[in-house]
């Protein structure tokens, strides 16, 4: 069993297989265009692979697959079959944009993938454009059509924005009720490297939108998922990331791992420890003490803050390299 230095089990790895993506949304990619990492400094999946055993055989029994957008990445449902063949029973599971769904979606089912997390941030063309930086939502839709279409489950992620989408939240329950899927609305969380103009919605102001229209009554959250979960008079749940309140953190159970082979302890700090030149030479031992020390370091919790965000209390770390 992983244990880290706060006592907290972590039995969920994300594992970002790219920073490269199709779309540019405004809350997490830089407005000016950058470079990428080179492609040669991605680790192979085989690779990456060696280290996730490592980490299934202490425990970890959820792993979601992330980016950037990683159905960019070729070869996405071999690495998938590797990990469901090592273990059928684990959570396998992955977060994208759908916008490559409707040709992917098929394969991923078969290579054993079970669920997918998917932004949706708006059903109106011109606003996802606008969040998205490209015309994507005829594509999006079609790929979630797919996804449930072949049996994957899916959740959908929106984060809303004042003066943007806010205005979406019923239509967007609206939408997921009638697929009978849950939407989680995520609260934006400040880093810098998304666009200045934005401001994200607090949760507070989320559920006053859904009770314009809803009774809700509150669930809690979800074992240690950071979601909160809420229910409306007809049955239908949703939920709230609200990482300002940062009360998740002490269930904290997840470690991420970058394309490049950086073992990321939290989501909102920049420290990590590379695993590239361990899985490299094949050295098993040399990646498992890299993953205790990253485990012994973890820290207790987050820092974006319910105060008015500032220098001290934003993310320097991009979110397209930690698939968020
Ligand atoms: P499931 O609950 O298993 O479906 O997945 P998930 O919620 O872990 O996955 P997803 O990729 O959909 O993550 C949703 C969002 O929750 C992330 O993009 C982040 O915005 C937020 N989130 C996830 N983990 C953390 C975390 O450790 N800290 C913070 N602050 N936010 C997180
Ligand atoms: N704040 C909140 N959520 C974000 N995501 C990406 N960047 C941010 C941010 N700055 C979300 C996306 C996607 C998930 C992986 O992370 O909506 O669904
Ligand atoms: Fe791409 Fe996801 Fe970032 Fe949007 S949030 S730009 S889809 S990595």
């Amino acid at each position: 069993m992983l244990i880290d230095g706060h006592g907290r089990t972590v039995n969920y790895l994300r594992v970002s297989v790219t920073e490269r993506c199709n779309f540019r949304c405004q809350y997490c990619m830089p407005e000016k265009p950058f470079s990428w990492v080179p492609r040669e400094n991605l680790l192979s999946f085989e690779e990456l692979f060696l280290f996730m055993k490592v980490a299934i055989d202490e425990g970890v029994n959820k792993i979601r697959i992330t980016g950037g957008e990683p159905l960019l990445r070729e070869g996405l449902d071999t690495f998938i079959k590797m990990i469901h063949d090592y273990k059928p029973d684990i959570d396998l599971a992955l977060t994208t944009n759908a916008f490559l769904l409707p040709q992917t979606a098929q394969r991923l089912k078969d290579a054993g993938l079970k669920r997918l997390n998917i932004s949706l941030d708006s059903l109106k063309p011109e606003v996802a454009q606008q969040i998205a930086q490209k015309d994507v939502l005829e594509q999006v839709l079609k790929g979630i059509d797919k996804a449930l279409e072949v049996g994957l489950g899916v959740k959908i992620n929106m984060v809303p924005l004042k003066g943007i989408n806010d205005d979406e939240i019923l239509d967007i329950i609206e939408y997921c009720k009638e697929r009978n899927i849950k939407v989680r609305f995520i609260e934006y969380m400040e880093n810098a490297h998304a666009s200045k103009d934005i401001e994200g919605m607090h949760g507070r102001e989320i559920l006053e939108k859904v009770k314009e229209r809803h009774t809700i009554k509150a669930l809690g959250r979800e074992g240690a998922r950071p979601s909160f979960n809420y229910i409306l008079d007809d049955g239908y749940e949703f939920g709230l990331i609200d990482p300002h309140k940062h009360d998740f953190c002490e269930n904290c159970n997840r470690i991420r791992l970058t394309a490049e082979g950086n073992l990321i302890p939290c989501l909102y700090f920049d420290e990590a420890m590379s695993i590239a030149e361990s899985v490299k030479k094949g050295d098993i031992q040399g990646a498992a003490d890299v993953l205790a020390q990253v485990l012994k370091d973890k820290p207790k919790e987050n820092r974006w803050s319910e105060d008015n965000p500032n220098e001290e209390n934003i993310s320097t770390r991009a979110f397209y390299e930690t698939g968020g």
